[in-house]
């Protein structure tokens, strides 16, 4: 297995407006077979990310926490397969054919993907959120990942994000 990418990348919000204007930078740069793998507690922010992500692809409807339902997928310029894994049973991904849809025509972006299995979750880029001890509405992203594609990502981001850091 590649081993973790050296360039992380680490990148705060101070709104949920903001965390969808990061959403919309990324959404820009994915491609067809990217997996993105968020991981934060509940409410840190990994659905409003998607909500971005989801604009960003103009996507036909707008992403919303799954709840029940395991897979949302939405059209847009690319399709984009919105996972929330927080009530996974121990069938569920191999009914919905998850191997199938990573690494497929869409994308793919993984709510509590901590909780997927390891053999699923090879190349991918891995965001880690974390509430600011000291401010509400503060978020911190933490950008990393696995393998060249993964890469190439974070290097377009933080280009991106240095270029247009507020918008
Ligand atoms: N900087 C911020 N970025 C994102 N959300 C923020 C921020 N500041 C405050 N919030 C609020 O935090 C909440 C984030 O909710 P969201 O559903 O995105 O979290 P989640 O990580 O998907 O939670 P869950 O684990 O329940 O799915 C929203 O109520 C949002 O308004
Ligand atoms: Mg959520």
């Amino acid at each position: 297995m590649a081993r973790p990418l050296q360039h992380a990348l680490r990148i705060s919000t101070s709104s949920p407006e903001q965390t969808r204007t990061l959403g919309r930078k990324l959404a820009h740069l994915l491609a067809p077979g990217d997996l993105v793998c968020l991981r934060g507690d509940l409410g840190a922010g990994k659905t409003t990310l998607v909500q971005g992500i989801a604009e960003g692809l103009e996507t036909d409807q707008p992403a919303t926490s799954p709840s029940f339902t395991l897979l949302h997928q939405h059209q847009g310029r690319l399709l984009l397969h919105h996972l929330d894994l927080y009530r996974l049973g121990p069938a569920d991904l191999a009914d919905i054919g998850v191997e199938d849809l990573i690494g497929g025509e869409g994308v793919v972006v993984v709510e509590w993907a901590e909780r997927l299995p390891p053999a699923l979750a090879g190349d991918r880029l891995d965001i880690a959120i974390e509430f600011d001890p000291a401010c509400d509405e503060v978020r911190h992203f933490h950008l990393s990942g696995r393998g060249a594609r993964a890469g190439l990502l974070l290097d377009q981001l933080r280009e991106e994000n240095d270029a247009h850091p507020g918008d």
